[in-house]
């Protein structure tokens, strides 16, 4: 293997252009494509920026020619030589070097390559275990590299923003104590500390506070955060969140900054202009309407209560429901009604996913006539009544799902999403932003018997509900707020408690004893009563974010080294076993069986 010494890179693999023509130039790069043209050797030389075509040619440099012919796929080379004008007829347009190309002088070899294990095209389909083994190699692939440059723009952009608005940049520790975001702690053991743990932080929402009471006023962090829960395609134990929190503020302030700050991101990224100020729904209102916090808007198939309709009616399915507290709502589906036998079995197979146990549905058909399991069961008259609430006609499908209100609620919000997906009916590259406000503070946790907080336990309740708080806890809602983007929550936040009397009572209203709050809480009780500013944040999930600026189904694609959804990283093999002296340190028992 040769060495670069006395070489230097004059330029990358995409800046030569005609305007370069005679000029000497020095490349490093990958070979991508080796092409032998009747003695006369083509290589297409590739680095992050781009491509350049190298030529060998026999008739002008014997040596270099001969020893080309041994080069193959990501070998990894040094070429000097002169750049050309390629030959009439034989320039590409669609490439910004695609008018030149370089004669080789000297090839210097400095290292070979094994054959890749998958092609490093965009277009062969590779298993993603097989991807994530070899992710080296995937990123050099030119999506994956295009996913990651763009993620350094993002970020770029974001701390460009924020920086111009009086936001500071701190770092929080990652070795801490438990942060109550809802998810299980990755715990860390203490080898000084016998029996002692850290938690890493599934956000830094303790320390963001902290540092509103020591002054900071504004900060900001893009910091990964880590939460042993189950993974699904937008969701990472290691994510990253773009952090923030601000004094002296309220919901409309921290919604400027953010609308100001996501405007800027698409900008920068996408060279698009977002319409502000977003819209917003208050969370009662995306529950009627779409079944979930994190509705997608861009297109309809909105829920319809039925509830008043069929309270009364002869199925017992529905009656029973409504007399034990459920709700019965419906989605009409537009001109669905030719939907086969097997499309509906898919469907109600597929909503049974989500807990509904049935799901009937109605065929319209001419004169208001119905073709469905469930007809027999209603007069005209209800008939008549349920196909008004549902503006149904002719040609229309109409689903039900009768249940307690989650279930409802969970099965129909899928139901319309499968429905889109079936129908196509969300619009290809629209971005669809929503404010979600006016949570719930609380939500019953039937398992726990006690009320657990629907974002976090430091969440402000609204200044209206406060009275409630000690009589009613479960109506109080809160000053929090999501961001949501097509359908995918991409942020959420709220205003605090920053009064060390309003903590008290919200932590009982959480069921946290006195004992349990000094023991966990302490600090921040103390520093609440340490003049503390009124304070509030937000902190976005950017690999979520990213995943949909780049146009991808996974948060996976958008992460340099992410875990696979058993949490294991297949390229390191983490996580793996350790020496026994490891654990008996650390004073855990090596004992453990599979
Ligand atoms: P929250 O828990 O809502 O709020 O998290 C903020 C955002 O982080 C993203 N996110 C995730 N992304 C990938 N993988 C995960 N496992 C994952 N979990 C969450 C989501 C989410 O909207 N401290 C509060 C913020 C605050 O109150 O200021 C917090 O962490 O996009
Ligand atoms: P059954 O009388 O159980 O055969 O149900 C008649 C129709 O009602 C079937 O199409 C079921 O899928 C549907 N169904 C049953 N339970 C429910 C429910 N809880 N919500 C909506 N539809 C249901």
């Amino acid at each position: 293997m040769e060495s670069l010494s006395g070489l230097k890179r004059s330029h990358f693999c995409n800046d030569l252009s005609a305007k370069n023509v005679g000029e000497e130039v020095t490349l490093m790069g990958w070979v991508l494509r080796r092409r032998d043209h009747g003695g006369v050797i083509f290589i297409d030389l590739r680095d992050r920026f781009g491509l350049t075509q190298v030529v060998f040619n026999p008739e002008r440099n014997a040596e270099v020619h001969a020893k080309a012919h041994a080069l193959r796929s990501e070998w990894v080379l040094a070429v000097r030589g002169r750049v050309e004008h390629r030959p009439e007829g034989m320039t590409n347009p669609n490439l910004k070097t695609g008018e030149i190309e370089v004669y080789v002088e000297e090839l210097r070899i400095l290292n070979k390559s094994m054959t890749p294990p998958f092609p490093l095209d965009e277009e062969t389909e590779v298993s993603e275990n097989l991807r994530l083994k070899y992710r080296y190699l995937d990123l050099r692939r030119p999506g994956m590299a295009d996913n990651l440059i763009l993620r350094h723009r993002a970020t770029q952009a974001i701390r460009n923003y924020l920086n111009s608005n009086n936001f500071l940049e701190i770092e929080t520790p990652f070795l801490t104590r438990s942060t109550p975001e809802g998810a299980r702690d990755y715990l860390v053991p203490s080898r000084v500390n016998a029996g002692k743990f850290y938690a890493l932080p599934q956000s830094p929402q303790l320390f963001k506070q902290l540092l509103m009471v020591a002054g900071m006023d504004r900060y900001f962090q893009i910091v990964r955060c880590f939460r042993d829960e189950d993974l699904r395609a937008d969701r990472q134990p290691e994510f990253t969140q773009v952090d923030m929190e601000l004094s002296f503020v309220t919901e409309e302030d921290i919604y400027e900054v953010t609308e100001g700050m996501m405007a800027h991101l698409f900008k920068e990224t996408l060279g698009i202009d977002l319409a502000l100020p977003f819209k917003r729904m208050h969370y009662d209102e995306a529950m009627e309407r779409f079944g979930t916090d994190k509705p997608d808007t861009r297109f309809g198939l909105e829920l319809i209560s039925l509830t008043d309709v069929v309270k009364e009616c002869s199925f017992k399915v529905f009656r029973t429901v409504v007399e034990k507290g459920g709700l019965v709502k419906s989605i009409n589906a537009k001109g669905c009604a030719h939907f086969s036998r097997k499309v509906l079995d898919d469907l109600t197979e597929y909503v049974g996913q989500f807990g509904a146990k049935g799901l009937a549905w109605v065929k319209m058909k001419p004169d208001g006539e119905w073709q469905s399991p469930i007809a027999k069961f209603f007069t005209d008259e209800e008939r008549a009544d349920m196909a008004q609430t549902l503006d149904a006609e002719e040609g229309d499908l109409l689903f039900f799902v009768a249940d307690q209100p989650h279930t409802v609620h969970f099965a129909l919000s899928e139901l319309r999403l499968e429905l889109a997906r079936r129908l196509d009916l969300v619009p290809p590259d629209t971005f669809d932003l929503l404010w979600v406000t006016d949570f719930p503070l609380l939500e019953y946790d039937h398992e726990e018997k006690r009320h657990t907080a629907v974002h976090h336990p430091f969440t402000a309740p609204a200044e209206e509900d406060l009275e409630l708080l000690k009589t009613d806890p479960g109506k109080v809602r809160s000053r929090a707020y999501d961001l949501v983007l097509n359908g995918t929550e991409i942020g959420g936040g709220s205003i605090r408690i920053h009064q060390k009397e309003l903590q008290d009572v919200a932590f009982k209203a959480l069921g946290i004893s006195d004992e349990e709050a000094a023991d966990k809480f302490d600090f921040l009780l103390k520093a609440l009563e340490l003049g503390a500013p009124p304070h509030g944040g937000i902190a976005f999930g950017l690999d979520r974010l990213l995943m949909i600026l780049a146009k991808r189904d996974s948060i996976r694609d958008v992460i340099a080294f992410p875990k696979t959804q058993k949490a294991t990283c297949p390229l390191t093999e983490a996580p793996a076993s350790v020496a026994r002296k490891q654990l008996t340190e650390l004073y855990l028992r090596p004992d453990w069986k599979e």
